[in-house]
């Protein structure tokens, strides 16, 4: 093939630049799509690491983390609902020192963003849960640990520098899970989360794919650490095998945990009133990064609605499809006590293990100081309802 490039072909190059946004078109969406960083280092913000790990890291594991339920409407949902909310920011506010700590179960924490819990790390990077606690100490984050991790509670919670709480399924065999508190409860764990939307793993199209292009890990803290998982009937039908997990579980862990216990995976306001009756000590406002059951509500728009019914009784956190700076500040306005973020660490540990969590973690934390500044709040206290346009 000639090396000499025709003038046709550099007229081909240059609309491929046009089309790409790099030369400016009255028919170019606006704004342009900003080009990729190649690398987590020269990456700014959480879609820019996404985009590098989409580039990078094998299709399997990209789509293992990035996947949600059936037609994945509800992870679509997660993101477009925070940029759907308009901001009004109040000018001539002295903002220049700015206030991110909060206080939740009596203990303080330097910024309002948590790890939230996700399984098997060591899929993802061969330091795992090890990378991560290490890469969120550095970074002064809190992180839920999934108890479907790929190392020991005790070795995670040995390895961290910042607190630790432990995020667990109920399962029938009441012994295993109590003996699994138990042991979080010794080994340090702050809180507890119980998830409660994952009775049975929800319809994910590309597990089965996906599994077999995976390495077989060890679950060091039991097999009955997961969630039970969903087969579809195929040539041969059988019914399937959810964990009978009720109220009357909650009930049955409060007899014997000595620390907080959240409910993870809530959205249903009237199910956030029960929380309450049963004693729970908070809630997370979770549709498990619409990985559970596609079409529920994106969490910031249920979120309004459990904070109306709590009603103050509790701290109410929220998760899913926080990306920005700004989408922390809208979730704070709207009376979540603090938010988790799950894909975007695991594409930073994906990428550079601890210290693309650290970096993922810095990234978020300090556009959010922004987005305070910018707004005119300077303290968590300031971040109200008034802090979004009135619709
Ligand atoms: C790869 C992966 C594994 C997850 N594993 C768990 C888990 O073990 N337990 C759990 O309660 N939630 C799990 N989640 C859900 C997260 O805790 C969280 O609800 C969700 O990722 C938040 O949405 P985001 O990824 O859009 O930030 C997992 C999510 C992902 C992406």
């Amino acid at each position: 093939m000639s090396s000499r490039i025709t003038r046709r072909e550099s007229l081909l190059a240059g609309a491929a630049l046009a089309v790409g946004g790099i030369v400016g078109s009255a028919n170019d969406s606006f704004p342009a799509a900003p080009q990729s960083p190649s690398n987590i280092a020269d990456a700014t913000s959480l879609p820019q690491v996404e985009a590098v790990a989409r580039e990078k890291i094998p299709p399997a594991i990209y789509e293992w983390i990035n996947g949600g339920a059936a037609d994945q409407n509800t992870v679509r949902w997660n993101h477009e609902a925070y940029s759907r909310i308009r901001l009004q920011p109040s000018v001539l506010v002295d903002v220049s020192k700015i206030d991110t700590r909060i206080n939740l179960f009596g203990k303080e924490l330097p910024f309002p963003i948590l790890l939230a819990p996700t399984g098997g790390h060591r899929l993802f990077h061969p330091e795992g849960e090890m990378a991560t606690v290490r890469g969120a100490g550095a970074a002064s984050a809190a992180v839920v640990m999934s108890s479907a991790s790929t190392f020991s509670i005790e070795d995670i919670t040995k390895a961290a520098t910042g607190p630790v709480w432990l995020q667990f399924f109920i399962k029938p065999d009441r012994a295993f899970t109590k003996d699994l508190v138990q042991r979080a409860e010794a080994a340090g764990c702050q809180a507890l989360c119980v998830t409660v939307d994952d009775p049975i793993t929800g319809v994910r199209d590309w597990t089965r794919r996906d599994q077999a292009a995976m390495p077989r890990l060890d679950r060091p803290n039991g097999p009955g650490a997961s969630s039970a998982k969903f087969e579809p009937s195929a040539d041969n039908y059988s019914p399937i095998a959810p964990d009978k997990v009720t109220w009357e579980s909650i009930d049955w862990l409060r007899s014997f945990a000595r620390v907080p216990v959240l409910l993870k995976g809530v959205l249903n306001p009237t199910d956030a009133d029960r929380a309450v009756q049963v004693g729970a000590s908070g809630l997370i406002v979770s549709n498990h990064g619409g990985r559970q059951l596609d079409t529920v509500p994106a969490t910031v728009d249920a979120l309004p609605f459990v904070v109306e019914k709590v009603a103050g009784r509790m701290p109410v956190l929220v998760d899913g499809g926080i990306r920005r700076g700004t989408d922390v500040l809208k979730a704070l306005a709207l009376g979540a006590s603090a938010v988790l973020i799950g894909r975007p660490y695991l594409f930073g540990l994906a990428l550079d293990g601890s210290k693309g969590v650290t970096r993922v973690i810095n990234l978020i934390r300090s556009e959010f100081e922004n987005a305070m500044a910018l707004s005119g709040r300077r303290s968590i206290r300031s971040i109200d309802r008034s802090v979004m346009w009135p619709v």
